[in-house]
């Protein structure tokens, strides 16, 4: 049986989905059994990565771990598990950790946190695999409100492209590597198949919505406070504008060959994403 951390988020519903499709045991964790609107045949458990009480028992009967932790907590959220599921003979974790962890010279807060969360859970002497994704594409979701209000994206580091990733294949992934083998001591970094800007992510919400979509460049505090009013907290906003402010360094816009090495098929591009998400874009216009 396989169990899934963060279940309810967005890597976590696909990872179910994908894993449900597969036929898979699987239990899913959440801090809110009761709300968390996970499919039938999931066996749902409270759980709560900050709490290591209950987490081995948690682990009883599980083979593998799904492990996602967010936020400043990842270390000691990773620490908890790997120590749990070493204590409950988990055989195999697979950490969803972040791109930027493997750059060396990135000194920001969100790899930073992730590289302690892969150290404890290497010392847990279970067997481990790093999933390292890039941004993900379900980011631009953050523009949705402004596109539906005023056809517009608001974001800063216009020069930067990312080569954004589908939520989609990063669970893609992670289902492959729970449910083979081959992938222990393995660290993947993924991409989508493309580097882009917002300017032209921007570009390809208009032609996929059908109608203009301008983007419009801020400076980082302005974003910063727009995912906070979006309910994301302090810190983990600062983090995130610190990481994206990457995106005018060349790491980030490195396609890599990853996803399709590993399902065997081709990452899926920002357009199809789109296109997937367009209801949450849809235009509401007054009269
Ligand atoms: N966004 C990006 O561009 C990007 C790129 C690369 C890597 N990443 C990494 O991806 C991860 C975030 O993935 P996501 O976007 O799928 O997450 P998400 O949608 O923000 O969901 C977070 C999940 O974590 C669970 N959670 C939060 N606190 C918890 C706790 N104390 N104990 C147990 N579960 C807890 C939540 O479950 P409940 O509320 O149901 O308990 C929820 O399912 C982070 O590690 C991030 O660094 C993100």
């Amino acid at each position: 049986m396989i169990l899934v951390t963060g279940a309810t988020g967005t890597v976590g519903r696909e990872l179910v989905g994908r894993l449900l499709a597969l036929g898979v045991p699987i239990r899913a964790a959440t801090r809110r059994p009761d709300s968390a609107g996970l499919p039938d045949g999931v066996q749902v458990v409270r759980a709560d990565l900050g709490g290591p009480d209950g987490l081995v028992d948690v682990m009883h009967g599980i083979d593998r771990v799904f492990l996602l932790s967010n936020g400043p907590e990842i270390p000691i959220h990773d620490a908890n598990l790997a120590e749990a599921a070493a204590k409950a003979g988990v055989d195999h974790i697979v950490k969803l950790s972040s791109g930027r962890t493997g750059d060396d010279t990135a000194t920001d807060p969100i790899p930073t946190w992730h590289r302690a969360g892969e150290q404890a859970v290497r010392d847990s002497g279970v067997a481990w695999t790093m999933v390292r994704p890039l941004g993900f594409m379900s980011n631009a979701l953050h523009w949705a409100d402004s596109i539906r209000d005023h056809d517009t994206v608001y974001a800063p580091f216009g020069q930067g492209r990312i080569a954004v990733v589908d939520p989609h294949d990063v669970a893609a992934v992670a289902a492959t590597v729970l449910t083979t083998d081959g992938h222990a001591g393995e660290t993947y970094t993924l991409s989508g198949p493309e580097p882009l800007s917002p300017g032209e992510q921007a570009d390809i919400l208009a032609e996929v919505l059908g109608r203009p979509v301008r983007y419009v460049e801020v400076a980082p505090d302005t974003a910063r406070q727009a995912i906070v009013d979006h309910g994301v907290p302090d810190e983990l906003a600062s983090a995130i504008m610190a990481l994206r402010a990457t995106a005018l360094e060349a790491f980030t816009s490195v396609v890599h060959p990853t996803v399709e090495k590993i399902t065997g098929t081709m990452p899926r591009s920002f357009r199809v994403w789109a296109e997937r998400h367009r209801h949450q874009f849809a235009e509401v216009r007054a009269g």
